[in-house]
């Protein structure tokens, strides 16, 4: 993106370690580990499964603790009080007990905030394609629509940084697209940044300015790369030369360390 340079930095990780640990001891996970995310920037985060990418994500909202370093939303440190972030974990984690639209509106709940009605509400769960669920509650849904209500409530959480753990990969091709670009369509209304984890390369490199590939574990930094096309953009954008070639390149380097 043009001027990402001069623009606030929605996220930063400055010389982060974290590790985990089980009995065999310590498994280190991050190590003197550094990230910038300018803000309005919409990254992707691609990695090989165990690679590290959802421990990045709860980092940031605070699930877990760094060893070392420092890690910073919206340009303020977050230390014991995590910032404000919308986070849409890789399980769904919707509370059983509540019924989908009070699944969905949690977060307005949260803020005690009026402008979002349940009208509202309503009207997105059938942009979602959740019309006549409102009031069925998470275990009579299927798991797609799981991860809809999941993603949505996500997105009404009114942060500027929204942090989506392969919000779609329990979709059906078709349904993926479309929240694809609805997801664009909000993120450019918004003006929001956005970090999204995904296994599937295509959907990266249609949503992201840029994406960041996780090589090795434990990591000191991610690999960049710019995503080679301008917004707004159409599926078939994927087929142009220099993005399939990417594309290519991309799924080789997977393909060598399975
Ligand atoms: N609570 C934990 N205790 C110990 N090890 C853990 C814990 N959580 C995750 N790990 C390990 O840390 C590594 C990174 O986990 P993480 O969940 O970040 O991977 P991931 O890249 O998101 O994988 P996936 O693509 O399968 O979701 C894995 O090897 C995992 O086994
Ligand atoms: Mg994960």
């Amino acid at each position: 993106m043009n001027g990402e340079q001069n623009k606030k930095l929605a996220l930063q990780f400055k010389n982060v370690d974290f590790h985990y640990r089980n009995a065999a001891g310590e498994i280190p996970i991050l190590k003197n580990m550094n990230l910038s995310v300018a803000d309005g920037g919409f990254v992707s985060i691609i990695g090989a499964s165990g690679s590290g990418k959802s421990t990045i994500f709860r980092l940031i909202v605070g699930l877990e603790e760094r060893t070392g370093g420092s890690i910073y939303l919206n340009e303020k440190q977050v230390a014991d009080r995590p910032g404000k972030v919308g986070y849409m974990p890789q399980q769904d984690l919707l509370m059983p007990w509540r019924t989908v639209l009070q699944n969905a509106a949690l977060p307005l709940e949260l803020q005690k905030e009026n402008h979002l009605d349940r009208g509202t509400v309503q009207n997105l769960l059938e942009a979602f394609g959740l019309k006549g669920y409102e009031d069925k509650y998470p275990h009579e849904l299927s798991g797609g629509m799981r991860q809809r209500v999941s993603f949505l409530r996500a997105t009404l959480s009114g942060s500027n940084v929204l942090l989506l753990d392969e919000p779609f990969s329990a979709l059906d091709a078709m349904t993926k697209l479309f929240m694809q670009e609805w997801l664009l369509e909000q993120w450019e209304q918004q003006q929001s940044t956005i970090l999204f984890i995904t296994h599937d390369i295509s959907e990266a490199l249609f949503l992201s300015d840029r994406i960041f590939v996780i090589t090795e574990t434990p990591f000191t930094t991610l690999k960049e790369i710019e995503v080679p096309l301008e917004r707004p953009r159409r599926q078939h954008d994927l087929d142009k030369k220099e993005v399939a070639e990417l594309k290519n390149n991309l799924l080789e380097q997977f393909r060598m360390r399975v």
